[in-house]
């Protein structure tokens, strides 16, 4: 938005495109804007699926008078990553309202209660022209301004009572033809921030909170425009009291006068850095209203009504001056994306079961499966198939899908499967997992299959990728994008969204109601447990230095649940620090293994206690006797391992679940393995993050 700053439609246009290509490392798959037309109220709208060079060249290619120059204007742009309906130029951001884009808006998050508000307004009579939860906000928008006989609520009275009926995540940006040159912005769980550009220095570096229901009024005393000290600027102002709100809406510059200003809504500083490293973000439930050059912040709810932490209950939002550069942003502080991805763990996680399981009733709800329920039940066995890191995640769940589903399952390598031309029948279930939803093996696989009449399900990250298209049904991870070549996060997502479709598909068994609702119990403290995990990192860097640096091989050993965990281990040490690393299963440690094992071998074993913890203290116990020296990884009050070992200790959680804990540390040392001897985590030599030959 800019207010009183002249701008061309090309320099908007440049602009929006050029903030969206800022954002690319986060990969998304279709790129659109949303600038003013010729007439008023008329939006123009650029939309294109791939890279935002080609929207720029769509742009470029109209007939847009790009001359025709604006005093003040909002205009808005999005890149998307799909979560719901493909990426196509009709699912692409922004969404309207209508044909006369009475609102429009752009989101990022998931709305997981937008198939139910497209039921009740289509049973209005209103129209939808996407597949997306976006346009049933924008849609629901125009009902609750359809339905004010006076029309008499403002824009961000509006945007409010809209929000009040969404679940989800969101960061929306509004724009409406009723409220020219005004946005309304919005966030929950989702990140936004508002950069502001001036000439002039700013008199204030901080914006009032506006608590709903809390009545306002302008003053203009001396002690008002005093600098605001960092203690009373934290003090939410006492129930009941007056907001004064005039000098910090204004934003005029010191010598007390209004000025040309620009705002500039991201969900990443990325894009706006280039502009302004003036950054004022908002917290979740804050509605921002931009208008006439002025910014106001309110809250969802009333104070009173709870619901928000401490800092947001925050009586103001400062302006903060990024000391970051570029490259930085896109990693936030984090050296490496792989690194950024291990950290993300305990929201992507929680991203994977949003929506899905509620935690109160212990139901487990994946839409993509619903219909195909009775199918699966009924099926002769089910067949999962992968390569890499998502044949791990297949194989960290197979005994838990066995347990609560009494079907076999078997786990198959994509290249194998089809080097076997492996027999397959209309009744068998197959389930094809991958992060990318393009590895060419699993592609063939999954065709092989299809031809032969199973049925074929995709646990896959990427909305509108080959496998998400070509399967019957399925499950997104919603992990968000992968971006280091090592895969983390997406493993730590695929074996939920694996265990989830094992508990739903169980939830008619009365017998395992008990230990359903362990597991369901034991994901609800998942997150806080992988952050726990992750506050072990400097430990896990010190033991990559002292115990492996030299070494040239690492054997990592465990069994049942764990042996997922030991290969996925080994597979991350092997793919980023290039040192030879083996998962070895603790039961088949006398048919080989242990020939390998003298005291200069380095060896993890993973001792976490579950029912199998008696034979793996046997395979510790004939390891020791051949002089290894394991690092032990067991739960975090273990007393019974020997003092003298090294450990990694983590904390405990339902046995099914554990590898999910124990997966961390490993991921970790094999990213501090890498770092430590320079190499180039994110883009490993020979490798690719989506193999798309065979
Ligand atoms: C490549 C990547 C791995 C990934 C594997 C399977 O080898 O480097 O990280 O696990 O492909 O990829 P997918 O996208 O199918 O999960």
């Amino acid at each position: 938005c800019s207010f009183l700053k002249e701008k061309t439609r090309a320099e908007i246009c440049e602009i929006l495109c050029n903030g969206l290509a800022r954002q690319e490392y986060r990969g998304y798959d279709s790129a659109g804007i949303g600038i003013d037309g010729d007439k008023k109220g008329e939006i123009l709208y650029f939309k294109e699926v791939g890279k935002v060079a080609g929207l720029r060249k769509k742009i470029a290619e109209s007939d847009m008078d790009t001359t025709k120059t604006f005093l003040t204007q909002c205009s808005i742009a999005h890149t998307r990553w799909a979560t719901h309906g493909a990426p196509s130029t009709r699912n692409c951001h922004p969404l309207r309202s209508d044909p006369t884009s009475e609102f429009l808006l752009v989101h990022n998050g998931i709305v997981t209660n937008s198939a139910e508000l497209r039921l009740v307004l289509q049973k209005r009579g209103y129209k939808f022209e996407s597949e997306t939860d976006t346009e049933a906000v924008a849609i629901l928008t125009k009902y609750v301004f359809d339905s004010q006989p006076d029309k008499r609520l403002s824009f961000t009275e509006l945007v409010r009572t809209v929000l009040k009926e969404l679940q989800g995540s969101f960061a929306f940006v509004f724009k409406s033809s009723h409220f020219p040159n005004e946005i309304v912005t919005a966030r929950r769980g989702s990140p936004l921030l508002i950069g502001v550009k001036t000439e002039k220095k700013l008199k204030v570096d901080f914006v009032d909170v506006e608590f709903a229901g809390q009545e306002t009024e302008p003053i203009q005393t001396a002690a008002s425009l005093a600098p605001t000290s960092p203690s009373s600027m934290l003090a939410p102002p006492s129930s009941g009291s007056k907001v004064f709100r005039t000098q910090s809406r204004a934003f005029m510059s010191e010598d007390g006068m209004p000025q040309p200003i620009e705002f500039f809504v991201a969900s990443d500083a990325s894009a706006v850095v280039e502009h302004t490293k003036r950054v004022l973000y908002l917290e979740d439930d804050d509605i921002a209203h931009i208008a006439e050059g002025e910014l106001h912040i309110h809250r969802l709810r009333r104070k009173e009504d709870g619901q928000q932490t401490t800092s947001q209950m925050a009586a103001t939002r400062s302006i903060e001056t990024l000391e970051i550069e570029m490259a930085e942003i896109m990693k936030g502080k984090f050296d490496h994306f792989m690194q950024k991805e291990i950290y993300e763990q305990p929201d992507s996680v929680i991203n994977t079961m949003r929506g899905r399981v509620n935690f109160d009733n212990h139901q487990i709800t994946l839409g993509g499966l619903r219909a195909y329920l009775p199918i699966i039940r009924r099926g002769r066995r089910i067949i999962f198939c992968a390569c890499g890191t998502s044949f791990h995640s297949a194989l960290a769940t197979r005994a838990i899908f066995e347990e609560l589903t009494e079907i076999p399952v078997s786990v198959e390598l994509a290249s194998d499967f089809l080097d076997r031309k492996t027999p397959i029948f209309r009744d068998d279930v197959c389930v094809f997992v991958s992060q990318s939803g393009e590895t060419a093996d699993t592609i063939l696989a999954l065709r092989y299959c299809l031809e032969r009449g199973a049925l074929c399900l995709g646990v896959v990250n990427t909305v509108g990728s080959t496998i998400s298209r070509e399967t019957h049904c399925g499950v997104h991870i919603n992990a968000g994008p992968e971006i280091g070549v090592a895969s983390t996060k997406a493993y730590t997502s695929q074996y939920i969204a694996l265990l989830m479709m094992a508990l739903q598909l169980s939830e008619d068994r009365i017998s395992l109601t008990e230990r359903r609702n362990q597991i369901i119990d034991g994901l609800h403290d998942l997150p806080a447990q992988i952050k726990k995990v992750l506050e072990g990192d400097k430990y896990l860097q010190e033991l990559a230095t002292k115990v492996m640096a030299t070494s040239r091989s690492l054997l990592i050993m465990g069994r049942g649940y764990q042996y997922a965990t030991c290969l996925e281990g080994a597979l991350k040490i092997k793919e980023i620090s290039y040192m030879h690393s083996e998962g070895i299963l603790a039961g088949e440690l006398k048919h080989g293994p242990l020939a390998l094992i003298d005291e200069n071998m380095p060896v993890i074993i993973i001792m976490t206690r579950d029912s199998l913890y008696p034979k793996v203290q046997s395979a510790f116990a004939q390891i020791t006797a051949r002089r290894a020296q394991p690092i032990v990884l067991c739960d975090e009050d273990d007393d019974s391992i020997s003092k003298d070992a090294k450990t990694i200790r983590v904390p405990a959680t339902v046995d099914c679940l554990q590898g999910l804990l124990n997966v961390v540390p490993l991921q970790l040392l094999s990213y501090h393995l890498a770092v430590q001897n320079g190499f180039d985590v994110d883009f490993p030599r020979n490798l690719a993050k989506s193999v798309t030959t065979e």
